[in-house]
């Protein structure tokens, strides 16, 4: 069975597409690689030993997609491709909303034109805004408070008035938490364009030397030692969760928001502790002051994936390090040789 992964060739992406063939299915991916690398598909390939069907295109353009539902007998799409900075988003919000709204538009379309009417979309925690309770559970407000993460919310509003109206569709709305970790062969994992924004690949190009030091975004939040409280989650259980969602959609109908996250809060200076022991390198750092427009503490309530997709995440921060740190030794540019 063929299912289409946009954004196939990114971070979470290219680890879904893995275990997706894992479990059997065929894998089409479209991807304009404007955040990654051809090289990412063919390190999956070699991992899995089957083949990867690439179209370097634009969700955005429509006749591609045409092309790709015509030439293929795709039964579920995973939709994983949009723009993901928060802090560019709020320099450069058209582009976000273009690129992540029209591109899930064009996308739905096509997918009813073809009559192909199963979706996994990637939405995130950030649609529930400045919560004021922990952990998170699906049925809570939402607002978001920056444009990308406005992208999301609109999606997802967008995409539960499409079940409204047809109620032939099967849509997962995935609220991802802070995905980290690497696949296990240390061949693919995260490769931010410039200076992370994110904690884990600013951590690791810090063990690798490419970066100074570690700079802690204030340590007066209240939370067990004063710095930011996440919940990580291992890139390749959020992958499985997809695997599980897909076949979630193939044999249920209904437009679902579904946390994916483990449930529990690491905070900066815990996973910077467990970096330094998982790959025995220093990480230097200071405190900084806060960055606008965090939380104090985020996690999530991971029960609603368990009892409707059956998934849990199963890796913990110590094996979500070491795999970070085997992907950034072994890759220390990244994809480029
Ligand atoms: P990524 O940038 O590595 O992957 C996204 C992929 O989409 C890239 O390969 C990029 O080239 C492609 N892409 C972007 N716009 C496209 C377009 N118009 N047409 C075709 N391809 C396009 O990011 P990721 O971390 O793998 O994230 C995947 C999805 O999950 C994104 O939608 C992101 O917003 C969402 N998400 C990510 C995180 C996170 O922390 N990584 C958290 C929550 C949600
Ligand atoms: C984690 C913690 C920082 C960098 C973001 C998006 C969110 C989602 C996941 C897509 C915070 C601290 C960070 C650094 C630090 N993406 N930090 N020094 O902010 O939870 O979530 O990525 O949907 O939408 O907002 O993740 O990794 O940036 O930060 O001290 O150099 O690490 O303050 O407490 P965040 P993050």
């Amino acid at each position: 069975m063929s299912v289409l992964v946009t954004g196939g060739a990114g971070y979470i992406g290219s680890h879904t597409c893995i275990e997706m063939q894992n479990a059997g299915y065929d894998v089409i991916v479209i991807d304009n690689l404007d955040n990654s690398s051809k090289e990412s598909l063919k390190r999956v390939e070699a991992i899995t030993g089957k083949a990867v069907k690439f179209y370097e295109n634009d969700v955005r353009d429509k006749d591609a997609l045409r092309k790709i539902f015509t030439e293929n007998k795709i039964e579920a799409v995973i939709h994983f491709a949009g723009l993901k900075a928060v802090g560019e988003s709020v320099r450069e919000p058209m582009m976000y909303y273009n690129n992540n709204l029209i591109s899930t538009i064009a996308l739905i379309e096509v997918m009813t034109e073809f009559g192909v009417k199963k979706l996994v979309f990637s939405s995130s925690a950030t649609v529930y805004g400045v919560a004021t309770e922990m952990p998170l559970k699906e049925g809570m407000p939402t607002g978001a408070i920056n444009p990308y993460g406005r992208t999301k919310l609109f999606i997802e509003e967008m995409l539960r008035d499409l079940y409204v109206a047809d109620s032939e569709w099967s849509i997962a709305l995935l609220r991802y938490f802070n995905p980290i970790g690497a696949h296990k062969s240390g061949t693919i994992g995260e490769d931010p364009k410039g200076i992370p924004n994110n904690l884990m690949p600013y951590i690791s190009q810090v063990a690798v030397g490419k970066l100074e030091k570690l700079h802690v975004f204030g340590n007066d939040y209240k939370t067990v030692d004063g710095t930011g409280v996440r919940d990580y989650i291992h890139v390749v259980d959020l992958a499985i969760g997809h695997v599980k969602a897909i076949e979630w959609a193939l044999g249920n109908k209904g437009c679902e928001a579904i946390n994916l996250g483990t449930g529990n809060g690491t905070s900066v200076l815990q996973l910077r502790d467990a970096f330094v022991k998982a790959s025995d390198v220093q990480v230097p750092y200071i405190i900084d002051p806060r960055r606008p427009g965090d939380p104090d503490e985020v996690y999530a309530n991971a029960d609603k994936a368990a009892q409707l997709l059956g998934w849990r995440a199963t890796r913990g921060i110590e094996e979500m390090c070491e795999d970070s740190w085997r992907w950034q030794k072994n890759n220390p540019n990244g994809y480029e040789k």
